[in-house]
């Protein structure tokens, strides 16, 4: 499958939602790239009088090269749409998200947003989330051990993300690291594990999104796009 045009396909049906007057969140990851790259071009071709929270510094970088105006929450705090990508959708729209260690902030600015739109090649639907793709959990350096345990004690074999490009672990944009969690089979209780993850000290925040997303974009690698409302 050529999921490079399936991504391309969901991210300019994402950019043809912007309006004049708009303030937009700004994902992060390859998916979203494609819609930060066509909404530039609509700003430039339209003259669009808009502005964007970003995500991540690198959602930040991508769209000051394409001359997106930017804002902050603190100026702009209700969004009229966000867009972003995902690892896992399931079928009532609940997602997993994190692969980039943005889920941080990806979370923050979906949920300021009215209306938050999901961008996805058909490779990330699933039946039941965390059956193909681990878990991202963001925590803090001093306790990860016992969300190690803890991740573990849950069911999940939990794993330490290592840097690539970097010795030891990878620090997000926040100055915290990140557990992988793998779930042997999927996720047995999402709601269940979200309100665990949500309550545990020392857990910043997870790659579980289950009540956010409003559309679900599929695109094809054809160029046709499907589009769920949730
Ligand atoms: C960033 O941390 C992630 O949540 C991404 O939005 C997600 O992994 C989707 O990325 P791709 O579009 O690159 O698959």
């Amino acid at each position: 499958m050529d999921r490079d045009a399936a991504k391309q396909a969901a991210g300019t049906q994402a950019a043809a939602l912007v309006k004049d007057g708009m303030c937009i969140g700004l994902g992060t990851g390859s998916t979203t790239a494609y819609a930060l790259t066509a909404l530039g071009q609509r700003i430039e071709d339209e003259a669009l009088d808009v502005r964007g929270v970003p995500t991540s510094f690198a959602a930040e970088r991508r769209a000051r090269s394409l001359n997106i105006p930017l804002t902050t929450l603190d100026t702009d705090p209700h969004l009229d749409l966000a867009f972003d990508g995902a690892d896992e959708v399931d079928p009532d729209g609940r997602l997993i998200k994190g692969r980039g260690a943005a889920h941080t902030r990806e979370k923050v600015v979906a949920t300021q947003a009215e209306r938050f739109a999901v961008l996805v090649d058909p490779t990330k639907l699933v039946d039941r989330i965390g059956s193909e793709r681990v878990l991202p959990v963001e925590v803090l350096p001093m306790a990860v051990t016992p969300v190690l345990q803890a991740l573990d004690d849950w069911g999940a074999a939990p794993t330490l993300r290592m840097g690539d490009a970097k010795d030891g672990p990878v620090v997000t944009d926040q100055g915290f690291w990140v557990i992988d969690a793998a779930f042997p089979d999927a996720i047995p209780d999402p709601a269940a594990l979200n309100d665990a993850l949500n309550a545990r000290p020392g857990v910043l925040d997870h790659g579980l999104f289950l009540d956010q997303a409003t559309d679900v974009f599929v695109g094809h690698p054809d160029g046709s796009v499907d589009h769920r409302a949730v």
